[in-house]
């Protein structure tokens, strides 16, 4: 199996093993979809609800027979599964290369536990090799754009627009030695919806997955 398929089986089984009935957060991209597809159906008699990161989790999730329920920041979510770009040795992330980060961190923030799951090679001593995705007001990007420029030379604009229909643009070429100190930095510019940086809501855990198995990572 995948060290993707593996990661997410150290999802379920920490999952499988906890309390019930259960409230679910479930993340968006490749490694998450493993976790749903495969495991999700078997947790299906103790799942109580289901909150969505995106619309192509919704998709999958309705695909598969679920109901998913809207976001509602007063229910406490027991875990929240998600993938990432990178993780660093402190288990900050950068998220949203699918371009769903603003949406998977308010799911992040509601949860008892974050449950991130990765292959290795996602796995990096500083953050930053990746883009870092910043999702931007459509009316305010213009002065946006002029305050982001102080920490990448090569800002590109995604075609394609958020759930949420704003813009998503990628920093390339930022390595980022203190990401909370740069995510509160970045989230206080007016205009920046959300910054792919988890370093204020990090995951509990971190499940890596290998070749035949999976290792845990935890704060
Ligand atoms: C989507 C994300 C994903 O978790 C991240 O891009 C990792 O995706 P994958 O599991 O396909 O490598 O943040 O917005």
């Amino acid at each position: 199996m995948s060290e993707k398929y593996n990661a997410a089986l150290g999802a379920y089984e920490l999952i499988a093993k906890g309390k019930e009935p259960l409230i679910l957060g479930i993340g968006t991209g490749s490694t998450a979809d493993q976790f749903t597809e495969h495991f999700l159906p078997k947790l299906r008699k103790r799942i109580n609800e289901v909150f969505s990161s995106s619309d192509r989790t919704t998709n999958l999730l309705k695909n598969l027979g679920f109901r998913v329920s809207d976001y509602d920041p007063e229910v406490g979510l027991d875990f929240y599964v998600d993938g990432a770009d990178e993780v660093d040795e402190n288990l900050n992330l950068i998220k949203g290369g699918g371009g769903a980060h603003t949406n998977e961190k308010k799911l992040a923030k509601i949860a008892e536990s974050f449950i991130c799951i990765v292959d290795e090679s996602k796995i990096v001593q500083t953050l930053g090799k990746f883009p870092l995705p910043i999702e931007i007001d459509i009316n305010q990007n213009d002065k946006v754009l002029f305050e982001l420029k102080k920490y990448s030379k090569t800002i590109l604009r995604r075609e394609l627009l958020s759930d949420n229909n704003n813009y998503i643009y990628d920093l390339h070429d930022f390595k980022i030695s203190d990401p909370k100190k740069i995510e509160t930095e970045i989230l206080s510019i007016t205009g920046v919806v959300d910054v792919g940086i988890f370093a204020i809501n990090k995951p509990q855990i971190v499940i890596v997955g290998e070749n035949s198995s999976y290792r845990l990572i935890e704060s």
